[in-house]
């Protein structure tokens, strides 16, 4: 039996505007994991995947438009073995829509688990394409940071690639703007020559933590991914503002990060929520938890991921630390973890 594993991530800044062309910095979450294990199956039996968690299990060549037996046929025709006789079990500690890419993690141990029984190395690179197609199935429009941060496990700036398929005006999936105007959106010029992402290791000055507050509400990605679409396309003008502010504080958080000036970060953290609360993905839950982190003494706090739901995160010091997590609790968190960034 071969198996492989993948992390959670965190983006700590610049979510959804990173769709739109801008910068944003993810972390992964190496203790909460999702694993794939491969399995030989008798001759003819063909390609099985058994989602252990969901108590669910589907023959691949009968169910081939799932996004996970997509994954698993892309997978094994690019390491050149379109047919296998296998049992592909997935397994995951991570909350489903709860922001911390638990679909990334699960295709990205598949893909993963598949290359290590074909004794093929995959490079992270090229992991996290064949994963981006499968994101693309769920949420239409990712940037592509969830498969990047989880492939390359390790803390990340990102910038999406031309070549990705962004969000446009012409979008006919989302083409009715509340108002019924067409409207022109300036492109940015900062990516116009890149076809791919952008792709740099981020240098941290002193070590961080962070503690995450999940919610317990779940909500899928494309619905706030598309709500913020909609509303992009009603007032172009006011989302590419809100969308250039959370640029800019995601290229002083790289800064804040290097100098390790934690004070800055945690006011830039809390810049970035107000201004996720101004795109609309903010949620009173995920407001309840950052108001009773900053009070309990966290640097900054705000939502990670998505938003609607699922979890928040807090720049604590080894001193706060303590207060702050027993006041994510007191204000409703189901979970608390903690992470290290060195
Ligand atoms: C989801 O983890 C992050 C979003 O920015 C969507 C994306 O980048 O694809 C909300």
């Amino acid at each position: 039996m071969t198996t492989a594993s993948a992390p959670a991530k965190l983006i700590l800044c610049g979510e959804h505007a990173v769709v739109y062309g801008r910068p944003a910095i993810a972390l992964p979450l190496a203790d909460l994991r999702a694993f794939a294990s491969v399995e030989p199956a008798a001759p003819g039996a063909g390609l099985r995947l058994v989602a252990a968690d969901l108590g669910s299990a589907w023959d691949v060549a009968a169910n081939p438009e799932r996004p996970l037996s997509e994954l698993a046929l892309a997978t094994l025709a690019y390491l050149g073995r379109p047919t296998a006789d296998l049992t592909l079990t997935l397994r995951s500690a991570i909350p489903i829509a709860s922001g911390m890419g638990s679909g990334a993690a699960l295709g990205t141990a598949l893909a993963r688990a598949l290359a290590d029984w074909a004794g093929v190395a995959l490079a992270p690179a090229q992991l996290s394409k064949l994963v981006y197609a499968s994101e693309r199935r769920y949420h239409g429009t990712p940037s592509g940071i969830d498969n990047t941060v989880v492939a390359f496990e390790q803390a990340i700036w990102f910038e999406r690639g031309l070549d990705d398929r962004r969000p446009t005006t012409d979008d006919r999936a989302a083409s009715a703007s509340p108002s019924g105007r067409s409207s022109v959106v300036r492109r940015r010029s900062s990516a116009t020559h890149r076809s791919s992402p952008l792709i740099e290791p981020i240098a941290i000055g002193a070590p961080l933590t962070l503690l995450v507050g999940d919610t317990g509400v779940r909500s899928a990605t494309m619905l706030p991914v598309g709500a913020v679409r909609e509303r992009w396309q009603a007032e172009p003008a006011v989302y590419e503002a809100r969308f250039d502010a959370i640029g800019a504080l995601v290229a002083q958080a790289r800064v804040a990060l290097a100098t390790g000036d934690s004070a800055l970060l945690g006011r830039l953290l809390d810049s970035n929520q107000r201004l996720l609360e101004q795109l609309g993905v903010s949620s009173p839950e995920l407001e309840r938890l950052v108001a009773a982190a900053r009070a309990a003494g966290a640097l900054g706090a705000k939502l990670s991921g998505a938003g609607w739901g699922g979890v928040m995160l807090a720049l604590v010091t080894p001193q706060t630390r303590p207060a702050v997590e027993a006041a994510l609790r007191a204000a409703g968190a189901t979970q608390v973890l903690a992470t290290t960034v060195s």
